[in-house]
Formats: C-alpha cells, structure tokens, sequence
C-alpha cells in the first residue's frame, strides 16, 4: 500500500458502503431511523471476520482467558451496583434557540480544534469555558445554552404485561457487567487461577446525546470486551501489557502507526488507577478507537456488597483471600470496522490513467477471500466446480456479469484479495489465473493447489 495515499472522505465511505452492499441506513424503506446502520452481505461478512479475529487474538491464542455469551437483559440491580442508574452520564446542554442537544464536552473539543481536553473539567469549568469563549450553537449559531445536566443515555424496556417502575429493565450500555457477575462461575468450572480474564463480545445500546459519524457513534453498537482479574501487585504491569497488546492488535490488521496514539487520561473515575484509549485518525480527526481500564477492585465490590454474594478469590499457594484488581481491554467492533475501512480505502490511479478504488483488507478480515470468474459463459460450468471446491473452506464470490475488467474491479472495491479466473485452457489442463487485488500480477497455478495458496495469506 501506497504509505503517502488520500484520506478517505467519510462521504466517500458511506457511499461505497451503500453500493457495494457493505453497510445500508437502518429502514432505510421508512426514510432511515437516525444513527442505525444495517450490514449487508460484504459488511456482515467483514464484521464477522474482525470479530473472529480478536476471539482468536484474546481468547483462542490465550489460555487463561475464558470467553462467555452473557444475556442482554439483567437483573436491574446489577445497573444499581455499576453506578449507571445513578450517576453514568453524558454531561448534556440544550440551545434554549432551537432546541437542540449538545454534549458540553464535545462542544468544547471541536471549538478548541481539540487541544482542551474537556474530559479532564469539571461541569463549572466547561460552562465558564464556553461562556469566555462564546461557544457558540453548531446548529442555529447563537449561543443561549441552558446549564449543563447529566442525562442517563441508558434505554428502559419493561418486562411483563403491565408497565410499572417494578417491571423497568434496561438495554445493557456496556457488555462488561455480563462479566463481572460471572466472575465467580467462570473461576469455579474453569478451575482458573488468578490473573486470568473473561472475554466477550455482544451488543451494548446508548442513547447517545450526539451520535453520528457514521459507525463511530451510534445507538446500538457491538463490544468485545475483556476483564482481567489480577492481584493489586500485578495490576499496573498487567494495565501495560495490555496497552501494547491493545496496539499490537490493530496494527498486525492493518491500521498504521501513524494514525495510531496513546491518549492517557488525566481525570480518573473515582475508583480507578490508570485509563487510557487509543486513537485513531478518523476522517473527522482523532478519536477514541479503544480503551484500557485500571478498575481497581470497584466493580466486584460493588456487585459483593449488591448481590450479597462474596466476590472474593483465595490465593491456593499463600491460602491469602482477596477481591482482585481488573484491567479491562474494550473495543467496539463497529468502531473498529469503520477504522479499518478508511484504512484499506485506496483510489489508485493506474498506468494506463484509470483509476481503481481497492480496499486493502488483511485478507483474513477480507468479506470473500476469492471472486471465482469465467472468462466466457462456455467456461461457467467449470467455474462453478471451482467455486464449489473452495466455497468448502472460504466465503467465495462468483460473478459472470460483463467484462473481466469491470469484475476485477467490483472485486477490488470489496477488498478481495485473490481472483481466479476460469478460461479457455482450464477445460484441458486445469490451470487457473489467480489475480493479487494488491499488486495485480498474475499467476497461474493448478485448481488443486488453489485452497494451500489462499490459506496462507489468510494466517492471522
Ligand atoms: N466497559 C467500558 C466501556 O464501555 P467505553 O469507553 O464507554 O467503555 C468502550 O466504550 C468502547 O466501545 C469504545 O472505545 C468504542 O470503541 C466503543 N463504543 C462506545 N460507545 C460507542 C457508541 N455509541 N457507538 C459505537 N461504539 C461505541
């Protein structure tokens, strides 16, 4: 890949996203429902991939790591004890002129270009900020701003017939509590020894104050978290091992070092140690791609003094009992997608003058990892036994429709990294073209040789 490639633009994103069936608007037939997106068959296939390949990196490849599927749904308790019933939050200001919603935060950061971090102010601070610097509305330009409120983005459902406070349940906001409350079943029947940790990837819902930019915030997202359960004197070492293996993972997919930083918190929740995200250049500047939490002993605490149940592990060498630090690792899958999306996207202007938009996936997350082409319709019968044979082991893509050059690059657009191409001397010596979606040389090579050549390229 080309290092001094163009930034993607994110309308450019949305459209190839749209036509080349990776993302749509959510009901988009009802005129969309704001900030909900629906993944189509290439982007469902690119999201699984990614998600299988942090399943792979943290939980697979990682033997004291258990992974859980917890419910979506949980005891309303467990949102008292975590502290999002009373106090999480998003601190919110209204435009009293056209009634729009804002976060004091957000406002802040994209008036100052990004160089205050307001995370790190108070709700006083932020006010007095943007009162001497007449920050003004983003939608109407004036400012006439109510006092900022802290507004509780969680989603209430009821569960029952009746709808009554009694019934009130919430949409989880985070997948890390599935987590927590799980600790003592998963160090019991997986006979684990501390540090070890519990993964999981699922869907969290936020109602968001400000979402948009596309997949980077939005309403119903998915997470795949990971909390590791260590003794205090291990905690800060463990924080850092997973910083680098936080970096380590999204570059070995693909994103580059130089749209990649640490950004280490200065204003701490009460209870925890160290914080920090990693960012990445997004097409709207540097945001929060994923973060590492030095949690301390908070959360299964909490859910001890809540549920009443003993959270607390005994050392079996030194008989020592003790409530363990957590370090999480949390990254949001559909956030990640979109990073990798603005990574791969090149528009590549070739020697003969044309251009071609080419998705450089690592092809293990590639949506299909071979478009299987006939040169002519004479050669489809035997394209389809080819597709037949490695559809077996990959997701392929078999495409007949209009001139070679036309499929190479509607196979380029959705990132696949090999086209084999079926022609006239297949049917004597079966041989096939195979097509590098990078450099585009050609080779050719046996069809039973097809399956070891992919399977490499896709190691992980
Ligand atoms: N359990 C900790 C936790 O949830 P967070 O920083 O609020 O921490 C972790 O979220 C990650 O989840 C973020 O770094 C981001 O990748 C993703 N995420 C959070 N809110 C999101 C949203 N509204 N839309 C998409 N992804 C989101």
């Amino acid at each position: 890949m080309d290092n001094k490639k163009k930034a993607v633009t994110q309308d450019k994103l949305v459209a190839l996203c749209k036509s080349r069936g990776f993302i749509f608007p959510g009901s988009e037939i009802y005129g969309g429902f704001a900030n909900t997106w629906d993944f189509g068959p290439v982007g469902v296939e690119l999201k699984n991939n990614i998600k299988r390949s942090w399943w792979k990196r943290f939980v697979q490849e990682s033997p004291d790591t258990y992974g859980i599927d917890a419910a979506i749904l949980m005891n309303p308790r467990v949102w008292e004890a975590s502290g999002h019933v009373a106090s999480f939050g998003d601190p919110k200001m209204d435009c009293k002129n056209c009634k729009q919603r804002f976060r004091a935060d957000t406002l802040i950061e994209a008036h100052s270009k990004g160089k205050v971090a307001a995370e790190a102010m108070t709700n006083e601070e932020m006010e007095k900020y943007i009162e001497e610097h007449d920050v003004k509305c983003p939608h109407c330009g004036v400012r006439n701003w109510t006092p900022i409120r802290k507004f509780n983005p969680m989603f209430v459902t009821s569960r029952g017939t009746l709808e009554s406070d009694a019934d009130k349940v919430y949409l989880r906001p985070e997948t890390c509590q599935g987590e927590y409350v799980n600790f003592l079943n998963v160090q019991r029947t997986a006979r684990a020894k501390v540090p070890f940790a519990i993964a999981q990837i699922g869907k969290s819902f936020r109602n968001e104050i400000t979402p948009g930019n596309f997949l980077f915030r939005t309403v119903e997202f998915e997470q795949m978290e990971l909390q590791r359960f260590c003794k205090e004197s291990d905690s800060m070492d463990i924080y850092s091992e997973y910083k680098e293996k936080a970096l380590k993972y999204i570059e070995d997919l693909g994103l580059k070092k130089e749209n990649l930083r640490f950004h280490d918190h200065d204003k701490l929740a009460h209870y925890a140690k160290a914080a920090c995200d990693i960012q990445f250049l997004f097409p709207m500047g540097w945001q929060e791609l994923n973060g590492i939490h030095h949690r301390g002993t908070w959360d299964l605490s909490r859910h001890q003094e809540y549920s009443g149940k003993a959270m607390t592990y005994i050392d079996p060498f030194t008989g020592e009992k003790f409530i363990p630090n957590v370090i999480e690792y949390s990254i949001g899958a559909d956030r990640l997608t979109f990073a990798l999306m603005c990574e791969a996207y090149e528009e590549e202007t070739l020697a003969n003058g044309e251009t071609r938009v080419v998705m450089h996936f690592h092809p293990a997350i590639a949506p299909y990892k071979v478009g299987i082409l006939p040169l002519q319709k004479q050669q489809s019968e035997k394209a389809k036994e080819v597709y037949a044979k490695l559809s077996k082991k990959f997701m392929c893509d078999y495409d007949e429709a209009g001139s070679i050059g036309k499929r190479y690059r509607r196979q380029d657009e959705i990132g696949t990294p090999f086209c084999v191409t079926v022609d006239f001397d297949t049917l004597n010596d079966d041989t096939v073209t195979v097509r590098d979606r990078d450099s585009m040389e050609q080779i050719r090579l046996k069809i039973d040789e097809l399956a070891a050549y992919i399977e490499k390229s896709l190691e992980f």
